[in-house]
């Protein structure tokens, strides 16, 4: 018996079969079950597949009792220090870091790729003036389908390369659009002459129109800087639920822009990125230092719904390295913007407060990436309402990166996932007069 396999024996028939153990280059040891059903007659039950591997990938690598973060082998930490956001989306694309030349070709491409046909700009004037940035956010990244029909041989690596790039350099301009109709402002255009985050601050907060640049309009360097870091670490994180939607919709040869769309969708639940707007929310109804154990305990009980927004994950058992990355971020913003952000002190507070509790100890219980995401994003100035979109601008790379995976896999096949059913048995239709 080999020591690289795992043996499932049915207690019920006493036939047994050893399945093999596979190793990845870091990470636990995944055991293939994919003959179970034709071997021993039964599927394998993982709500929320917690201890299920979807699929084998290069991109992106978690521990989470370590609390470690790897984008293609490089840790989080010298990627926000050291690169652009632009810089990681190649990385994650590609699978290495750019040159200079690369990098510049890619630049190039996405500043040309954020324009947004004038007709699906129109789109935005249908929306109620009250939408949720998100609401208008997947509306639009799925209507993208409806208008980019060219290259979608999806067998062909430059048509794959170029729907990424349209996605990649678009989703700036639709948050950004999402946002000024939010408040009844005027369009901004994208800029060639700006990067990433600074065209995305420009198309934000200008008092530009369509007609009119405003000369005197300049990005803050600090602000677009700590936007960088954020999208950096916001970037990817291996088989999110966001993420793991969109290689579903994608494993069914689904448009390109609709995948990222479901994504979208995704993404926007409070379980999940629409947290950091959750955070906000809750420490604003928390309100004061004093009322923080009143919803500590809240947390803990059972009987209540409330969960502690910006705490737990499904991976990290230990600090989310990004949270740890964040939290300074947000201390460097907040001390150059002279800014004492009460929500900031409360939150820090309420850390302190929750991180001695022996509940949180017990359930590892750790601030996570959205936890301080949203205070940042306030002292930038940026609504409560686009907190999940800024969230989205940024996972774009990584959806880009595993929908590219995925789709130039040898094999991908459809995910299709079981049941246990728990329904009723088979059973005959009463005529509706004898009901
Ligand atoms: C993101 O997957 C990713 O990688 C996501 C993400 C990414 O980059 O894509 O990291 C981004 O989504 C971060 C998470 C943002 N969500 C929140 O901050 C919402 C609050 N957190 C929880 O909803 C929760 O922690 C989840 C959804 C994040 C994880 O849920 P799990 O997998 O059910 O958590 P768990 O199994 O570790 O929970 C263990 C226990 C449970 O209690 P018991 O059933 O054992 O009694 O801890 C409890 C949970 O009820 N628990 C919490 C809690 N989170 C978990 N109790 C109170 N407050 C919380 N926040």
């Amino acid at each position: 018996m080999s020591k690289d396999t795992l043996s499932i024996r049915h207690n019920g028939t006493g036939h047994e079969v050893e399945y093999p153990l596979l190793n990845g280059t870091l990470g636990k040891q995944t055991v293939d079950v994919r003959g179970l059903y034709k071997d021993l007659d039964c599927f394998t039950y993982d709500a929320g597949f917690k201890v299920t591997a979807s699929c084998k990938s290069k991109i992106t690598y978690i521990d989470g009792e370590k609390g470690i973060l790897l984008y293609r082998g490089y840790p989080i930490e010298q990627l926000a220090e050291k690169c652009s956001f632009i810089e990681v989306a190649y990385l994650l694309m590609n699978g290495e870091l750019p040159n200079v030349e690369q990098l510049d070709y890619f630049d190039n491409e996405i500043r040309h790729r954020s324009m947004l046909h004038e007709s699906l700009r129109h789109f935005f004037e249908g929306f109620s003036y009250d939408a949720h940035p998100m609401a208008m956010l997947v509306g639009v990244v799925g209507s993208l389908s409806a208008f980019y029909h060219s290259e979608m041989d999806m067998s062909d690596p430059e048509h794959r390369r170029v729907c990424a790039a349209r996605v990649l350099g678009k989703m700036p301009t639709i948050a950004a659009a999402s946002f000024r109709h939010s408040v009844g402002k005027p369009f901004v255009y994208p800029r060639l002459d700006l990067g990433y985050c600074e065209n995305f601050l420009n198309m934000m907060f200008s008092r530009s129109s369509p007609n009119y640049i405003d000369p005197n309009f300049t990005v803050d360097d600090k602000l677009s800087k700590a936007l960088n870091i954020l999208f950096i670490l916001h970037a990817d994180h291996e088989q999110n639920a966001s993420t793991s939607t969109v290689r579903l919709a994608g494993s069914t040869g689904a448009n390109p822009y609709a995948c990222i769309a479901a994504g979208v969708a995704a993404l926007w639940g409070p379980a999940h990125g629409g947290a950091n707007e959750a955070v906000l929310n809750m420490l604003a109804e928390i309100g004061s230092v004093d009322r923080i154990p009143e919803f500590i305990a809240r947390a803990k009980d059972k009987d209540d719904p409330f969960r502690l927004m910006g705490f737990g994950h499904r991976v990290y058992k230990n600090f989310d390295p990004r949270a740890t990355l964040i939290r300074k971020t947000c201390h460097d913003i907040l001390a150059d913007s002279n800014k004492d952000d009460p929500l900031f002190e409360l939150a820090l507070e309420l850390e302190a407060l929750a991180l001695k509790d022996d509940y949180f100890i017990e359930k590892k219980l750790y601030p996570n990436v959205d936890f301080y995401s949203g205070i940042i994003y306030k002292a930038l100035n940026i609504p409560v309402e686009m907190f999940t979109v800024m969230f989205a601008i940024a996972r774009s790379a990584g959806w880009l990166a595993h929908w590219l995976e995925m789709v130039s896999a040898e094999s991908a096949p459809i995910g299709r996932p079981r049941q246990l059913y728990l329904g009723e048995t088979n059973r005959d239709v009463i005529p509706l007069a004898e009901r």
